[in-house]
């Protein structure tokens, strides 16, 4: 079996070729058209200019992807995520399965970020934990089988990736944000600044982030109102900054764990592909969940892309679990525990 998927949820246009071949399966052809150096002009993704991108750019992405294949099942991003820019996709697959006159997979994709795991490796175990991280989302989600998800907690304002985001802007350093900060973090210290954790010791499984912005915020003003402000300072800030963030989702990440029996930690999202975060999710993990194997894909499976989709495509369609172009809708606000 092959399947076409297609991602197009916020600024990625992206499609896959993924075939199946017995218990295995290969990615011929992955293409990912990115929007970030159209958005960073205006410091953050406009949707209007997002949609239009995409439909500009889906058909050749799918062009290139598929050569002269016809694959044999289409599976798409419906949700959640900005809807004009889901429209792209959704209405891309549903034309190609009415001419082709094949099933389509309508696929959560925050499913898809946690299939991203399986891209690289068959072997993960049940019950596992997963940190997804991404721009819109902060959730820790437990998996007791494939398909099955349970919400263990999530962010109560802000998710990790808006306080990348939200931090770099306060320190005008560009969109996006996670990969700027983790940039200057990497030649600061992280004891250079005190910021706070927020909920780190709550007893729940939820996140808060909002706070630690605003006290990025204040740090800032208070720095530039006294005049000791130099660019100089941006490295510690950076390294001191990301690592309140991290310290926060590690901890409860850990803690989750431990509560449920967990036999695989997994990570998902733009944030996974943070090393900071990657290396000290492992080390902890290493240390205090001897029993339980962590993952994290390789940072280009983290970010939006259509492989995590085919990937997560391929266990529904091996369930026959699909539907006809006449009954494919978009989901904006699509939570994955629900079908
Ligand atoms: O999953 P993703 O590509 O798109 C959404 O589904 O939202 O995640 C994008 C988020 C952005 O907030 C971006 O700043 C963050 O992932 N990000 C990072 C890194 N790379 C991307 N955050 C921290 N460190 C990074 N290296
Ligand atoms: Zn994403």
């Amino acid at each position: 079996m092959r399947i076409l998927a297609i991602e197009s949820s916020c600024d990625e246009t992206a499609a896959t070729l993924l075939e199946e071949k017995g218990d295995a399966w290969k990615i011929m052809r992955a293409v990912v058209a990115t929007q970030i150096d159209i958005h960073a002009q205006y410091g953050g993704v406009v949707p209007e200019v997002a949609a239009r991108s995409h439909v500009t750019t889906v058909i050749p992405v799918l062009a290139k992807t598929l050569g002269s294949v016809r694959p044999d099942a289409i599976a798409v991003t419906a949700g959640p995520g900005l809807v004009t820019s889901l429209l792209v996709g959704v209405e891309t697959a549903r034309a190609l399965a009415y001419a082709w006159d094949v099933p389509v997979i309508p696929i959560n994709h925050i499913e898809g970020h946690i299939y991203a795991n399986w891209l690289e490796r068959t072997d993960i175990a049940f019950p596992a934990l997963v940190l997804i991280v991404s721009g819109g989302h902060t959730e820790l989600i437990l998996m007791k089988r494939h398909g099955s998800y349970s919400l263990i907690g999530q962010t109560r304002d802000d998710a990790a990736g808006e306080a990348f985001d939200k931090g770099a802007k306060i320190l005008d350093l560009g969109y996006p944000g996670g990969p700027a900060i983790a940039l200057h973090a990497h030649d600061g210290s992280p004891d250079a600044f005190s910021f706070p954790r927020p909920m780190i010791d709550a007893d729940n499984a939820d996140f808060s982030f909002s706070g630690l912005k605003t006290a990025l915020l204040y740090r800032v003003r208070d720095l530039k109102e006294s005049s000791t402000f130099s660019k100089k300072m941006i490295p510690d800030l950076c390294a001191s900054y990301q690592e309140a963030i991290v310290d926060v989702l590690v901890s409860k990440t850990i803690a989750a764990a431990k509560k449920h029996g967990i036999q695989s930690v997994l990570l998902g999202g733009g944030v996974a592909a943070n090393t900071r975060l990657r290396t000290r999710l492992a080390d902890e993990c290493a240390r205090a969940l001897p029993e339980s194997t962590f993952f994290s894909p390789q940072p280009k499976n983290c970010t939006d892309n259509a492989s995590m989709i085919a990937v997560a495509g391929l266990f529904h369609a091996r369930r026959k679990d699909w539907v006809t172009w006449k009954k494919l809708d978009v989901r904006p606000q699509w939570k994955v525990t629900h079908r």
